[in-house]
C-alpha cells in the first residue's frame, strides 16, 4: 500500500523564514495569511545557527515565539530539521564533516548542503541537533508535522570525502562478503584493475579520460542512494520516538536516491518542490516541447510514490540566484494554473515558496508572492483568489486520486546505470517524452512506474498497457513477472537494448533481449548506435507512418524467433532494409511488442492508432492538444481537469451537460477556457 497525505480538503500553506525579518512584521504577516486561506506555514529547515548558536548551546527561543503567534493566528506549522545548512562553527571545527569533490578537495562554507552523511560526527551533532529541536517544540499545538532535511541530494549528488571512501567500503563488505566476489562483480581483472586490500577501494576517482570502471559507478548509485536513506533514517528515528503523532515527510526528487524506499521505509508521505518554470528555462531540444507542461511528468513520478502528497514548494513567483537560474516572471494566472497542475496530479496540500522575497543573500531574486515593498500585488491576488477556490472545492477534491490506463515503466538501476552508458541511457530519456507527449496530446492520462524488487503482478494488472523502454539490465525475475502480466492481458512495449545487461552491469553472454527474448518471439541479430554519420535507418509501416520516418537513437535489427510474432514494421533503407524493426506477439491473453529503436512522437502516434486508443473523456469532449487533461475521481465523482497552457483562450467542446466545480455553472456546448485558466467539470462515476 503507498503512502499518501491524509487529509479532507485542499489546503494552502507558505514557507516562511521569520530569521529574515524583524519580528513587528510576523503579526502581519500572519494576518494576511490567513486572509488569502493559508493555514500552514513551514519553517525552521535552514535554521540551524539560530537554534544551536554555538557547539552544545541550544536556543529554542526564537521559534517557539513564531510557533505561540503562529497558533493564535490559527496557523499550523511543518518544522524541518536544519541539517541542509550545518553552520560555520561546525565545519570550521570538523572539517570532516564537508563533502568533497572526486579530487578531494572539500567544499566549503558560504553555500548549503556542503556536508556529507557519512562523518560519524556530523550523524552525531545532527542527531542532536533534531533531539533538542523535536523535543522543544514537539508538544507545541501548532506543530504538525516534520520535514527531514531540505531536498535530499539536490544542489550535488555526489560525495567523495573520506569518510564517504570508507562508509562505501564497509557497504562493499556487506553486499559482497569478500574481495573476490567484489573483484568479480566489477570484473576487475579487465585492465589488471583486481584489489588485494580493501584500503585499495575507493569511489570514483580522478581518472585518465575520467572514465571510471563502469560496474563500480553503478554500485557508487546505488550507495549513495543507500547511504542517503540510512543519513535520513537516523533522524525519523528520532523524530518517531519522540513525536510518535506527527507526521514525517522530506521533499524533492533528486538524483542517487531511490526516493520509492526512502517514503516505504520512513516517512509517511512524500513532498515534492514545483518550479514549472525550471521547464521554460531548459525547454529541450525536441521541436515542440511541452514547456511547463513537461512539469507534470515530475509530478507524475511523485504521484508514483505517493498518491496524495504535499507540495512543499510551489513556485509563487519569477525564480532566480543572483548568478544562475534566472526565470522569466509567471504570467497573470501561471500561479493558479501551477497550482491545480499540482492538485490533478494528487497534491492535497500546497505550500507557496515563499511568502516574501528575501532581500539578502543567494535568493534575493527568488521572488514570493510579496515583493520586497510587502504592498499589495497581482501574485498575492492570484493567491486569494487560489485561497477562496480551495475553500470552496477543496473537500471535494482530498483524497480522490489520479485515474490512468497507461502506465510508463522504468527502474533506479537502469536509470543509473545509463547515466554513464551512453550506448542506452540516453535512449530512456527520449522514449519517456515521446510516450509522454503524445500520451498528453491525445489527452490519454498516464502513469509512471518504478519496477522495484518488491513489485508484484497485482501492481501492474491495473494497466492494460505498459510501457518500459528501454531496461538494458533485466533479470530472469523481472521477465518472469512481466510475462505473467502479458499472459493475464497486459501489453507490454520494450524499446532497443533491452535485457543484454546483468544486475551488475556486464553484458550477458546470450542472445538479445535476453530474459525476454521468448516473451517476444525475437531475437536481435545485428544492431548499431545511431550516431555522427550512422544514420538512422527508415521506417516502413504501411497506412501509419510517413515514408522517411527515421528509427532513431539505435537501430535493433530484429529476427523473428517464434511462429506466432508478427512483423508490425520494418527497416525501409540500410543494409538491414526489409528485416524487421517493429514486433508483436500475442501471448495469453495479452501482447509483447519489441521496437528496435528509441521512441519518437510519429511512431507511438501510430502505435497509439493501432490500438485504439481514446482519451476516457472521448464521447463526450473535444479538446484542443495545448489542453491538459487529467481526472481526479472517488468512489461516486469524477473530477475532470482541463489546463490551458496557452497564453490564448482554448475552445473545448462538451457534449453533455457537467457542472464546473469552481464557478458553479452548468456547461454545454462550446466552452472557452481562458489564457492560462482552469476548469474542473463534476461527472457522475
Ligand atoms: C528549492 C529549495 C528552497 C529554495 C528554492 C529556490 O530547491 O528547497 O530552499 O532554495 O529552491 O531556490
Amino acid at each position: 500500500m503507498k503512502k499518501s497525505l491524509q487529509s479532507n480538503e485542499l489546503t494552502l500553506g507558505v514557507c516562511y523564514y521569520p530569521e529574515h525579518w524583524p519580528e513587528e512584521l510576523w503579526e502581519d504577516d500572519f494576518r494576511r495569511m490567513r486572509e488569502l486561506n493559508i493555514s500552514v506555514i513551514r519553517m525552521a529547515e535552514f535554521a540551524w545557527s539560530i537554534m544551536e548558536p554555538e557547539e552544545g548551546r541550544f536556543d529554542f527561543g526564537f521559534f517557539a515565539r513564531v510557533l505561540d503567534l503562529a497558533d493564535r493566528h490559527g496557523l499550523q506549522v511543518i518544522l524541518g530539521t536544519p541539517t541542509a545548512t550545518p553552520p560555520a562553527w561546525l565545519t570550521h571545527k570538523y572539517p570532516e564533516t564537508l563533502n568533497a569533490s572526486k579530487e578531494g578537495v572539500l567544499y566549503r562554507h558560504g553555500m548549503r548542503r556542503h556536508y556529507n552523511y557519512s562523518s560519524p560526527k556530523y550523524r552525531e551533532l545532527c542527531a542532536r541537533v533534531v533531539r533538542n529541536m523535536v523535543l522543544a517544540y514537539k508538544d507545541h499545538p501548532a506543530v504538525i508535522g516534520w520535514q527531514i532535511d531540505n531536498e535530499l541530494n539536490c544542489e550535488i549528488n555526489v560525495f567523495y570525502a573520506d569518510a564517504d571512501h570508507a562508509a562505501f567500503r564497509e557497504w562493499l563488505k556487506e553486499r559482497y562478503g569478500t574481495l573476490e566476489a567484489l573483484n568479480k562483480a566489477w570484473g576487475t581483472v579487465f585492465w589488471s584493475q583486481t584489489f588485494t586490500d580493501w584500503e585499495q577501494v575507493y569511489l570514483s576517482r580522478p581518472t585518465v579520460n575520467q572514465s571510471i570502471n563502469p560496474h563500480l559507478a553503478l554500485d557508487e548509485k546505488r550507495f549513495i542512494s543507500a547511504n542517503t536513506i540510512s543519513f535520513a533514517k537516523l533522524q525519523a528515528d528520532i523524530i518517531r520516538e519522540l513525536a510518535p503523532n506527527q507526521w514525517i515527510t522530506t521533499n524533492g526528487m533528486f538524483g542517487h536516491l531511490d526516493n520509492h524506499e526512502m517514503t516505504e521505509r520512513l516517512l509517511d508521505f512524500y513532498s515534492y518542490d514545483s518550479y514549472p518554470q525550471f521547464s521554460t528555462i531548459f525547454p529541450g531540444q525536441d521541436e515542440h516541447p511541452l514547456m511547463d507542461r513537461a512539469w507534470s511528468m515530475n509530478l507524475t513520478n511523485v504521484r508514483s510514490i505517493s498518491p496524495n502528497f504535499c507540495i512543499m514548494e510551489q513556485q509563487s513567483g519569477p525564480g532566480g540566484w543572483v548568478d544562475r537560474i534566472g526565470m522569466g516572471t509567471p504570467r497573470p494566472g501561471q500561479i493558479r494554473l501551477w497550482t491545480y497542475q499540482s492538485v490533478m496530479h494528487g497534491a492535497d496540500l500546497v505550500v507557496y515558496f515563499r511568502w516574501r522575497t528575501a532581500t539578502m543573500g543567494t535568493e534575493i531574486y527568488w521572488h514570493g508572492i510579496n515583493d520586497y515593498h510587502n504592498q499589495p500585488n497581482r501574485r498575492v491576488a492570484e493567491v486569494a483568489q487560489i485561497g477562496g477556490e480551495f475553500a470552496k472545492i477543496g473537500t471535494e477534491i482530498a483524497g480522490t486520486a489520479y485515474q490512468a490506463d497507461i502506465a510508463i515503466m522504468q527502474d533506479y538501476d537502469n536509470n543509473w546505470d545509463g547515466e554513464l552508458d551512453e550506448w542506452h541511457g540516453p535512449l530512456g530519456w527520449q522514449s519517456m517524452l515521446a510516450w509522454f507527449k503524445q500520451l498528453q496530446y491525445r489527452h490519454i492520462p498516464a502513469d509512471l512506474v518504478t519496477l522495484r524488487p518488491t513489485s508484484t503482478l497485482e501492481e501492474l494488472l491495473p494497466y492494460p498497457i505498459i510501457v518500459y523502454p528501454h531496461p538494458a539490465i533485466m533479470t530472469d525475475e523481472t521477465a518472469e513477472l512481466l510475462t505473467r502480466y502479458v499472459e493475464q492481458g497486459g501489453k507490454l512495449f520494450f524499446g532497443a537494448r533491452t535485457g543484454y545487461k546483468t544486475p551488475e552491469g556486464h553484458c550477458a553472454m546470450r542472445p538479445f533481449p535476453g530474459p525476454v527474448a521468448g516473451l517476444c518471439g525475437i531475437t536481435v541479430e545485428d544492431f548499431t548506435l545511431v550516431k555522427g554519420t550512422t544514420p538512422a535507418a527508415e521506417l516502413h509501416w504501411e497506412g501509419r507512418l510517413e515514408a522517411g520516418t527515421p528509427a532513431k537513437g539505435f537501430n535493433d535489427i530484429l529476427k523473428v524467433e517464434h511462429p506466432d510474432t508478427e512483423v508490425i514494421a520494418e527497416y525501409a533503407s540500410e543494409y538491414y532494409r526489409g528485416k524487421p524493426a517493429l514486433t508483436r506477439r500475442a501471448v495469453g491473453g495479452g501482447e509483447a511488442w519489441y521496437y528496435g529503436a528509441a521512441y519518437s512522437e510519429p511512431v507511438v502516434d501510430a502505435i497509439l492508432d493501432e490500438l485504439g486508443q481514446r482519451s476516457p473523456v472521448a464521447d463526450w469532449l473535444e479538446l484542443p492538444a495545448e489542453v491538459e487533461l487529467g481526472i481526479r475521481a472517488s468512489a461516486d465523482a469524477s473530477y475532470v481537469f482541463l489546463l490551458n497552457y496557452a497564453g490564448e483562450p482554448a475552445v473545448v467542446r462538451a457534449g453533455q451537460t457537467v457542472k464546473e466545480l469552481l464557478s458553479g455553472e452548468e456547461l454545454e456546448g462550446e466552452i472557452s477556457i481562458p489564457p492560462y485558466g482552469v476548469l474542473i467539470l463534476q461527472t457522475s462515476r
